[in-house]
């Protein structure tokens, strides 16, 4: 059969070379062992992406699903250490993770993303790219000043003293999500509410890919 991947209603996109064609495989979407499916955080650096990802991949993994994160300081120092954060490098960054993600899904994977993400249209693009695999869109919420005044890595303090340019929410744009399938608001509340409001709503409304093995 078909790899159950030929029948996906997945948008046309530009392809380089007009010499290649989709090669359908023999493991059906049905045959392997668990389902995939993308959960997708988004929000200013230091909303907590990063700390919420790893708290669900560690109590999905609990659970005994297949789960895997994509963290974009980690990826930026493997696939995309040739990019920056210029917009067309952004954009780039994300096409690239939603289409790992993608395969990562398709693959039987829960990948849990965490970049900021700051423009829709490259959301909706990692969107698209999933198919009609499960595609969750989380904003992790919390204001500006309450990023900055956190500032983990010491980057918003180099960004207002102009040292490092280009940087979300200070320089350049963050876009709220407006198709977003949960806001989790870090400001309001903790790591462990916001994992437990998390995991709750992919594993029950977000209707995390059924059964965690077939
Ligand atoms: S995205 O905009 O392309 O989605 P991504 O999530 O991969 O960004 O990377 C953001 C991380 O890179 C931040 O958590 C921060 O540690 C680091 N970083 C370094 N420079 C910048 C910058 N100019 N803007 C935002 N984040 C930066």
């Amino acid at each position: 059969h078909d790899g159950g991947r030929r029948h996906d209603p997945r948008p046309a996109r530009r392809v380089s070379s007009d010499n290649v064609t989709w090669h359908p495989g023999q493991v059906a979407r049905e045959d392997r062992p668990s389902a995939g499916a993308t959960i997708w955080l988004t929000g200013l650096s230091g909303a907590g992406k990063s700390t919420l990802a790893i708290a669900l991949e560690r109590r999905l993994f609990d659970f005994g699903w297949n789960v895997y994160t994509l963290d974009g300081d980690n990826v930026r120092t493997g696939l995309n250490a040739d990019l920056g954060f210029k917009p067309e490098d952004r954009q780039e960054n994300l096409r690239r993770v939603g289409e790992v993600a993608a395969l990562f899904a398709d693959a039987g994977l829960i990948c849990v993303t965490a970049f900021i993400s700051p423009y829709r249209d490259e959301r909706t693009r990692a969107r698209a790219a999933a198919g009609s695999r499960p595609f969750i869109e989380v904003w992790v919420r919390s204001p500006l000043e309450e990023c900055e005044r956190r500032d983990p890595k010491g980057l918003y303090k180099r960004a207002r003293s102009g040292a490092l340019k280009d940087f979300t929410g200070i320089d350049r744009p963050y876009e709220p999500p407006d198709a977003d399938d949960l806001v989790i608001d870090t400001q309001q509340e903790g790591i462990e509410a916001c994992t437990r409001k998390l995991l709750d709503f992919v594993v029950g409304e977000g209707g995390l890919v059924g059964p965690r093995r077939r």
